[in-house]
C-alpha cells in the first residue's frame, strides 16, 4: 500500500484558505473587517491578498486598492518589530504629537515618505484618536502582529529616546534569544 505524503501548506495556499473563510458569508459592505482581519493575521496587505479579496468579495481590485490605501489603519508594506503610532487627534496634535512625529523621523533617520527604519526595527504611523485624550499627547506601541500593545501618555522628546531605547533593547534581546535557539537546533 503506498503511503500518502501530506504537505505542510505553503503560505500561498494558508492565504486562499484563510481569506476564503473570512469572506464565505461577507458581502461587499464587509471590505473594511475583512482588510482588518487579514491584516491582523499576516500584519499588512500584500498585493495578493488585495487580490484575493477583491475576487472573492466580488469587487474590483481598483476598489479593494482605494480602501487599503484611503484609511490610515491599513499597511501594504510589511510592518517593523515594532509599530509606533503617534496619535493625530486634534487634542495630541495640540499638545505636541506633530512634533513628536517630526522628532521621531530625525531620531529613526527616515527618509521623506519612509516609515520603516533602516534596521527594520520600528514602523511610524500617524494614528487617530486613541479614545485617551486626557493622556495628551499620546503614542502606542503594538507589536507587528497587534497582540502586544503599550500606550504612552503625555510624551515629550525625553520620553520619545527612552521608548526607543526600550524597544531596541526588546528587539536586541529578541534578536539574540533567536540566535540561541538556532545555534541549539543545529548542536542536535
Ligand atoms: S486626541 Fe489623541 S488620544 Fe484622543
Amino acid at each position: 500500500m503506498q503511503n500518502t505524503i501530506i504537505l505542510p501548506p505553503t503560505k500561498e495556499t494558508e492565504l486562499k484558505q484563510f481569506i476564503r473563510n473570512i469572506t464565505a458569508d461577507a458581502k461587499r459592505k464587509d471590505l473594511i473587517q475583512v482588510l482588518q482581519a487579514v491584516q491582523e493575521k499576516y500584519g499588512y496587505l500584500e498585493k495578493e491578498s488585495l487580490r484575493l479579496v477583491a475576487t472573492n468579495l466580488g469587487v474590483s481590485f481598483s476598489e479593494v486598492y482605494g480602501v487599503a490605501t484611503f484609511y490610515h489603519q491599513f499597511r501594504l508594506q510589511p510592518p517593523g518589530m515594532y509599530v509606533i503610532q503617534v496619535c493625530m487627534g486634534t487634542g495630541c496634535h495640540a499638545k505636541g504629537n506633530a512634533d513628536n512625529f517630526e522628532n521621531l523621523k530625525l531620531l529613526l533617520e527616515m527618509k521623506p515618505g519612509q516609515h520603516l527604519s533602516k534596521d527594520k526595527v520600528f514602523s511610524l504611523e500617524a494614528a487617530r484618536c486613541f479614545g485617551c485624550c486626557s493622556l495628551a499627547p499620546v503614542i502606542v506601541v503594538t507589536d507587528s502582529t497587534g497582540a502586544y500593545r503599550k500606550v504612552y501618555g503625555h510624551v515629550d522628546q525625553k520620553g520619545l529616546k527612552k521608548i526607543l531605547a526600550e524597544y531596541r533593547k526588546k528587539a536586541k534581546e529578541q534578536e539574540e534569544s533567536e540566535t540561541k535557539c538556532e545555534m541549539m537546533v543545529c548542536q542536535k
